[in-house]
């Protein structure tokens, strides 16, 4: 009996039925432009403008485009069980409410609490390397920020981060404004991001020394910085000593480099609001994706060429290849495009984290409170503001390299349950009208799912332990709370409060 209570299903008809609650119901307003350019909104950001430099520096060398390849595969995969999830469930929640509708309520549990992970760590990790962006732009112009105001990392003592807790609380107001508002403001920003990605790869093509790119995969090297736990697991699994750079190596950078790509996956957590999801959605979620590969690719490949790998800086690679090539003022106008298009991130990141909230609210796994709409702006509000200040805070006090490790670990695992959940749907509903059919089942899932693994056992052995305490803690309080407090198994149909 316990453990048919824990697998219980949400029936999609319910899901859908939820979604018609006037009092709980968003507002259908996007198309799949607006998802296309809602996707590349939130995938072009902290990846591409400040992972490739560390990454190709430490991990890859010019081999860092090949690295973004191979991440690029693994979330088309993961991309093509996300769209007919999406397009056959369109409510809002993504893999949450996908994995209730397939696998039960305590894995459709452990999914959300795993996105909140994944949002709420990502927004903060963006918002930090936005405001390094922002800070160098005022230094620029001779204003500098004291030090305990500049975040943790430059901090000797106290620091906070003042610039990144005041992007997260402005953008936290403008969600609570209004999905619409926020669109138009995605689509001038994305517009400058990707104009500023093109300047790289089409400025910087003419400042190409061929023989930066020799090698283009530098020779294993022992690793030498931190203890056993920094290392890959896959490498300690293996027994051997572990290694940077060589064929490996690529594997290592995929597995970070990997958070470039992560957002595609939230244009799945506005089908709700989608006018039709069933042909818009995947057309969104794979259209961004396949944008957003050919230029990371395109821009990796240039900046290497501009510049010798050992030489990339770790902080503002795009712009600084240009600073070192002689030419400062593409400098200046990549730093200020970063800069911009990393709030767009950020934002999306945002709002991906409160769907997710307040489906798992609707269904009474987190308290019914959050799951109101505000009367006029059809927002949910009070998983926004809450959210927010809490973001705000973790992204005022944190440092982001290892943050962002933990934010991959987690999607990936997310992209797993979904591979796996389009699979079981299949089998047990398949009368249900799928707008878009993930080709050769369960070939493509199953490659996903060996995919997904094989970039998380890429990454630190220490990400593993913290991803383990912090599942843990979720199902604490999911038989605490959520098991008691679920409205899967009322009687319908149900009156809203
Ligand atoms: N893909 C997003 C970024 O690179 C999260 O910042």
């Amino acid at each position: 009996m316990a453990s048919k209570g824990l697998f219980r299903t949400k029936s999609i008809e319910q899901s859908i039925r939820d979604t018609e609650e006037p009092e709980h119901a968003l507002k259908k307003s996007l198309s799949a432009l607006d998802l296309t350019v809602f996707g590349v909104g939130v995938i072009i950001g902290t990846g591409i403008f400040v992972l490739t430099g560390k990454v190709a520096k430490e991990n890859a060398g010019p081999g860092v485009s090949l690295a973004f390849v191979v991440a690029g595969v693994v979330c088309a995969l993961a991309a093509l069980c996300y769209a007919e999830f999406a397009s056959t469930v369109p409510v809002a929640g993504s893999a949450y409410t996908f994995s209730y509708a397939s696998l039960g309520e305590l894995p459709a549990w452990i999914i959300g609490w795993d996105l909140v992970l994944e949002f709420a760590l990502g927004t903060a990790v963006v918002a930090v390397g936005w405001s390094g962006y922002v800070r160098s732009l005022l230094d620029n112009a001779g204003w500098h920020l004291p030090e305990a105001l500049s975040g943790r990392d430059g901090a000797h003592g106290f620091g906070f981060d003042i610039l990144a807790a005041a992007l997260v609380l402005v953008l936290t107001g403008i969600l609570v404004l209004g999905m619409k508002l926020s669109a138009r403001v995605t689509s001038v920003v994305v517009a400058i991001k990707v104009t500023v990605v093109l300047i790289v790869i089409i400025a910087g093509a003419f400042f190409i020394n061929s023989d930066n790119y020799s090698p283009f995969i530098p020779k294993a090297q022992a690793q030498s910085a931190g203890g056993d736990l920094k290392a890959p697991l896959i490498q300690l699994m293996s027994g051997y000593a572990p290694t940077n750079f060589g064929v490996m190596g690529i594997f290592t950078a995929a597995s970070v480099v990997f958070f470039a790509f992560i957002g595609f996956d939230i244009v799945a957590t506005a089908a709700e609001e989608t006018k039709n999801p069933q042909r818009d959605m995947p057309r969104g979620i794979l259209g961004s994706l396949l944008i957003c590969t050919l230029l990371y690719v395109a821009v990796s490949i240039v900046v290497t060429g501009m510049q010798h790998y050992t030489k990339l800086s770790v902080d503002a690679p795009l712009a600084d290849a240009f600073k070192a090539t002689g030419h400062p003022f593409f400098a200046g106008i990549i730093s200020f495009g970063a800069a911009v298009g990393l709030t767009t991130v950020c934002m999306i990141l945002l709002l991906g984290q409160t769907r997710v909230f307040f489906a798992m609210s609707r269904d009474g796994l987190l308290p019914r409170f959050f799951s109101h709409v505000h009367p006029r702006f059809r927002t949910p509000h009070r998983p926004t503001i809450l959210l927010g200040v809490i973001i705000a805070i973790v992204a005022g006090f944190t440092s982001l390299s290892e943050l962002a490790d933990l934010v991959n670990i987690g999607t990936l695992f997310a992209f797993v349950v979904v591979a796996v959940g389009v699979v079981i749907l299949r089998h047990t509903r398949p009368d249900l009208p799928r707008a878009f059919r993930t080709p050769l089942v369960p070939w493509v899932p199953a490659l996903a799912v060996a995919a997904s693994l094989w970039l998380m056992l890429n990454l630190p052995a220490e990400t593993w332990i913290r991803f383990a305490v912090w599942m843990a803690i979720g199902v604490v309080i999911y038989f605490v709370y959520g098991r008691r407090h679920s409205r899967v198994e009322e009687p319908a149909p149900r009156t809203t409060r």
